[in-house]
């Protein structure tokens, strides 16, 4: 019945929790990789949690990718008065799923302003510095590290390599590399290490530190080994996933 149903997922919540060593896990039952209504519900399981933690003044810092555009979408109008910025900018994503959009997207949803990052994808180390160096972009980054949670998506690295169309001897060498996770633009190998970082602008690793609420966003079971991966590599508070996901990994101890 669906008691015992909530109470065996909430049993599996704290073993995951414990397990990846985390402060909170939510599962939404099924498999995200099977059914698109299971997204719908991540999506919906992390819009409910992100508005039950914003207070107004906050700074929400969001990373793109099909996952947290769901959040945004499932988030319901309220007027909490917050800000929200895109987490990093240039990851090479459509439009539709990237960071910028998001955050106006949520922005409108959470009765808040937003900031955008327009930073081209492919840019010369010179290119990126001048372009950091701009006081528009300065005070935009200087916002974007004063978020006080953040929001993500993750990964596997090699799909990901691809959708972003890495050229094809850098997939393979991050295929050589043990290259099996990605988020914020990096590229994590089974233990959590970068195994390669994507030169643009936003939030670095290093950053995540001073930031109250990591929450991690991602389902499907295709993704239970890159959610270990950056469970280990990346500080995450909180995982909104799937009950195959947790499944996955919990099997796999
Ligand atoms: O490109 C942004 C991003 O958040 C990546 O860091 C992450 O790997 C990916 O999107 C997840 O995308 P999706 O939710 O579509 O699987």
């Amino acid at each position: 019945d669906v008691i015992h149903e909530i109470e065996g997922l909430g049993k599996k919540e704290r073993r995951l929790a414990d397990f990846l060593g985390l402060q909170k896990v939510c599962i939404v039952p099924g498999d995200a990789d099977l059914d698109p209504l299971v997204k719908k519900a991540l999506g919906h399981a992390a819009a409910d949690y992100v508005r039950s933690i914003l207070r107004a003044g906050d700074i929400l810092a969001v990373t793109g990718g099909t996952t947290v555009a769901t959040l945004a979408e499932q988030m319901p109008k309220t007027q909490l008065g917050i800000e929200v910025a895109p987490a990093r900018g240039g990851i090479g994503e459509n439009m539709e799923f990237q960071a910028n959009t998001i955050a106006s997207r949520l922005a409108a949803q959470l009765g808040g302003t937003y900031r955008l990052l327009h930073a081209p994808d492919l840019m010369s180390d010179e290119a990126l510095q001048s372009f950091i160096s701009e006081p528009h972009v300065q005070e935009t980054l200087q916002r974007i590290r004063r978020a006080r949670m953040v929001v993500h998506g993750i990964g596997q690295a090699i799909p990901m390599a691809r959708r972003r169309n890495l050229p094809e001897a850098k997939i393979d060498q991050l295929a050589g590399q043990g290259a099996i996770a990605e988020a914020f633009g990096y590229y994590f190998d089974r233990s959590g290490n970068i195994v390669h970082a994507m030169n643009t602008v936003g939030l670095r690793l290093s950053d995540l530190k001073h930031i109250e609420r990591i929450v991690a966003v991602a389902g499907g079971k295709s993704k239970a080994e890159a959610i270990s991966a950056v469970a280990h590599g990346c500080p995450i508070n909180v995982l909104v996933t799937d009950e195959a996901v947790a499944d996955a990994i919990l099997e796999n101890r």
